[in-house]
């Protein structure tokens, strides 16, 4: 018989992440399948491809992310009203235990869409990163008084690429962008006031992942929405918003590996800064790719000159500490390396030129 121990266990530790990241719903529906999981129960076929795995090779599966997403998505196609109706929506009472008992019989009674989708790993594209990268773009425009030549890896849809079209609010620190943008972020702010004087131009953008994310395709569109957590309402219509704006837009990033397509395009340019820039992508590159992508990297600043500068923008959790997410600017020539702030994983809050900043 197969030890359910560590399968519940990531459901388990998946629950107490959702709900201390904002989704109660979430910890509560992971927390009823993980003590399923421990009776034998429904989630037994669903879970088969990862039955004997470790608790930590279930994480970094992000198997309890697959299986909340394959429900979420259940319900944004239409075919199961029964969950949908016991699903969170704006105005009703969030209920678990109803939203459990739905999925459950779900899964008795068609587990095929659980299975197709869960053979995916997650992907999703968190438009509100763009609050944390925008003080990072503003930084580089104003210490080089150029426009921005801009290159995204590990874009997904390539919804930060459109960051500059967007509206900020970051409370009483002040506002920045299109007033009249569908598109509207709100973010926290601590440290000293933000650097959201002056204007920036893009000059050009370009993008790329390894496996993109269609905007033009509805499934595609709609597997990205089941990856947010489903009474995160204000996340799902800023997701909304932004695809609507990606697709007007035609955002598209280029299918390619980040190290290849770094090397070939983003070579420094007279006139203007080139901006190689990622957010949370950095942990999914196996070592190897990490090293080369460095190499490249500073190959990419050593043939930058004062009028074609080379800046590395990043928001990345640090290697040795998942939890902490650090907006790091290295800008040549000179390659001086700056933590610029300590921001939220989902970009709900800013904390600009920590103490560590001045080491
Ligand atoms: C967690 S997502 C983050 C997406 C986006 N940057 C954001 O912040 O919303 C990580 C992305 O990195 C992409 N990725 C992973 N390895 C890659 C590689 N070697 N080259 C290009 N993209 C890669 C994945 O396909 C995925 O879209």
């Amino acid at each position: 018989m197969t030890d359910t121990a560590p399968l519940a266990r990531a459901f388990d530790i998946q629950a107490g992440a959702c709900a201390a990241f904002g989704s109660p719903f979430s910890g509560a529906l992971l927390a009823f399948a993980a003590r399923d999981i421990e009776a034998g129960g429904v989630m037994a076929p669903v879970l088969a491809p990862w039955a004997g795995v470790s608790t930590r090779t279930l994480m970094e599966e992000a198997v309890p992310i697959r299986w909340l997403g394959a429900v979420h998505d259940l319900v944004l196609s239409g075919a199961a009203p029964d969950l949908a109706a016991a699903w969170p929506a704006p105005g009703r009472a969030v209920d678990a235990d109803a939203a459990w008992r739905a999925a459950r019989g779900a899964m008795i009674s068609s587990p095929a869409p659980f299975a197709a989708f869960m053979s995916h790993e997650p992907q999703t594209n968190e438009v509100r990163r763009s609050a944390c990268l925008l003080p990072g773009f503003l930084t580089v425009s104003a210490g080089t008084g150029l426009p921005l030549r801009l290159f995204e890896i590990g874009a997904s849809a390539g919804l930060n690429q459109l960051w500059d079209r967007y509206h900020y609010d970051y409370g009483g620190a002040g506002t920045w962008g299109d007033a009249a943008s569908p598109v509207r972020l709100e973010a926290a702010w601590t440290g000293v006031p933000p650097p959201l004087a002056g204007t920036v131009s893009v000059l050009s953008r370009a993008a790329c992942d390894r496996k993109p994310v269609d905007l033009a395709d509805p499934a595609s569109r709609r597997r990205l929405k089941a990856y947010v957590w489903a009474d995160q309402f204000d996340r799902l219509a800023r997701l909304d918003a932004a695809i609507a704006l990606g697709l007007a837009a035609r955002t598209r990033p280029d299918a390619a590996d980040a190290v290849t397509w770094t090397a070939r395009c983003a070579d420094p340019r007279r006139g203007a800064v080139t901006v190689l820039f990622h957010s949370v992508f950095w942990q999914y590159l196996p070592t190897d790719s990490q090293t080369a992508l460095r190499q490249v990297i500073d190959d990419l600043g050593e043939r930058a000159g004062p009028e074609a500068p080379f800046a590395w923008l990043r928001m990345e959790p640090m290697p040795r500490n998942l939890a902490t997410v650090e907006l790091r600017l290295t800008l040549w020539p000179g390659g001086e390396d700056r933590l610029l702030a300590h921001v939220h994983p989902h970009g709900a809050s800013v904390d600009w030129d920590p103490p560590s900043a001045a080491a």
